[in-house]
């Protein structure tokens, strides 16, 4: 048994066992070198008396702010009555948050399978789609983030991807359509989306052995650097899929529930995919999932005994507050809220690419937002020094952000308020954003 650290200050001995006993998940990656002791709607608050601005709530899950009044009710509620049952059992919650999801969806959409985190409901869907096509291949985009477990992580290339052994056979990658930084160009020098789908469906069909399942893809590619594909971009993919026999999956564990300005990012393509995943936003914070698919494919997986028995499966606690979260939702229009407070928080940053050359894009839809640094923007050079110097000024300023840094790509910084946010809570984050940007690039140049 390891001795106990004596002798230091509360918060050094704090970091003394994080260091000793914690194992560090995050890859290259370190722990925010701050102790949270809570948080409440926009906000953290650190031990030390910090008050931390939450511009990725939480995880990209917590849409709802942090600590929301119904949602701490609903728990308090529904675990002095019924937390967790045998995985084979109903409750009225389950039942409940199925059908009213099914009432946010198009048709066919409208059975559901509820779990518990995002790269499970990832796992459920492609097993699912193995399932009921009898193929095994899976194609997601090279910029692509699915999750940690065994499928969901074989689909996953924005990271992670070495030193962990052979991934499953079948696994295939196409390029995702980066419009900021395009490989296929067109006359005009902008993206050729199609031109580059078609070469990333040629070489699918050039590595294929003849048993492509589905295609698993986020309507906005989020850890990969908030690349929002162009117009059109997933009626082509479905399309694809289509000629070859494929179920499109839609990860939509971040833009799902209103993120995006619609409840779905996928509405603004018009198209309805085979299979939706949700998560993160679905429990708003806490650990829910689901899968949904149609009624026709959920019957041919039945019928070919589709398995997907967990422990957590149908837990009617946090079906409870999936319910809750659908409440507040559409109580507080929070689709429109998205809209309005990304347009808000756009003109603040528009504003702040007008007086930083280093701002060299920014994108991303509703409140899922991507400022993209760059060195020099004539040649989109970037710098991983400059993007982390800007959120550790950020975090000493009282902004938390998170930049994406990926091979090939610049600092790409992932702002995700809470969808309960103020425009004075967005206009406090822009401002001290200008002024770490400000400072960072002083000291950097
Ligand atoms: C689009 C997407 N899918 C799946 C996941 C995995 O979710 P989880 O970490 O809950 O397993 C993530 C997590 O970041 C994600 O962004």
């Amino acid at each position: 048994m390891a001795a106990p650290i004596t002798d230091l200050s509360t918060a050094d001995r704090f970091w003394a066992d994080a260091d000793r006993h914690l194992v560090r998940y995050a890859g290259a990656g370190d722990f925010t070198r701050e102790i949270i002791d809570h948080a409440a709607g926009s906000y953290l608050f650190t031990e030390s008396g910090r008050r931390i601005l939450d511009f990725t709530s939480g995880q990209m899950s917590a849409i709802l702010g942090h600590s929301h009044p119904e949602i701490v009710e609903t728990v308090r509620r529904q675990i002095g009555s019924l937390d967790h049952l045998f995985s084979g059992m109903l409750s009225r919650p389950v039942v409940d948050l199925a059908r009213r999801l099914a009432g946010t969806l198009p048709s066919p959409l409208e059975k559901a399978l509820l779990l518990t985190t995002g790269a499970e409901s990832n796992e459920a869907a492609i097993r699912m789609a193995k399932l009921v096509t009898g193929k095994h291949e899976i194609v997601s985009f090279a910029r692509s983030w699915h999750g940690m477990t065994q499928a969901a992580a074989n689909a996953t290339y924005s990271a992670g991807r070495k030193g962990y052994g052979p991934t499953a056979p079948g696994n295939f990658a196409i390029p995702a359509p980066n419009s900021y930084r395009p490989d296929f160009l067109t006359p005009e020098g902008e993206l050729d989306w199609r031109r580059q789908l078609d070469f990333g469906f040629e070489m699918i069909d050039a590595q294929s052995v003849g048993s492509l399942a589905a295609c698993i893809v986020e309507p906005v590619l989020s850890s990969g650097g908030i690349i929002e594909p162009p117009a059109g971009y997933f009626a082509a993919l479905q399309e694809k899929c289509r000629e070859r026999g494929m179920l499109l999956i839609l990860d939509e564990a971040q833009t799902g529930l209103c993120r995006t300005g619609n409840w779905y990012a996928f509405e603004r393509d018009g198209v309805v995919p085979d299979i939706l995943t949700l998560s993160k936003t679905l429990g708003a914070g806490l650990p829910l999932a689901a899968v949904i698919t149609s009624a026709e494919i959920e019957q041919e997986a039945h019928d070919r005994g589709y398995l997907f028995f967990t422990t957590h499966v149908a837990d009617p606690l946090v079906a409870a507050v999936g319910n809750t979260v659908l409440d507040v939702l559409t109580r507080d229009r929070l689709d429109e809220r998205a809209t309005e407070l990304g347009a808000f928080l756009r003109r603040g940053l528009d504003d702040l690419a007008a007086r930083h050359p280093v701002v060299g894009d920014i994108r991303g839809r509703g409140l899922l937002v991507g400022v993209e640094l760059v060195v020099d923007r004539a040649t989109k050079r970037s710098s991983d020094e400059l993007g982390a110097l800007v959120t550790r000024r950020c975090l000493e300023l009282g902004l938390h952000m998170n930049i994406v840094q990926l091979p090939g790509m610049g600092g790409v910084f992932r702002i995700a308020p809470p969808l309960t946010a103020t425009e004075d809570e967005l206009a406090e984050g822009l401002a001290v954003l200008d002024q770490a940007i400000g400072d960072s690039s002083a000291r950097w140049s």
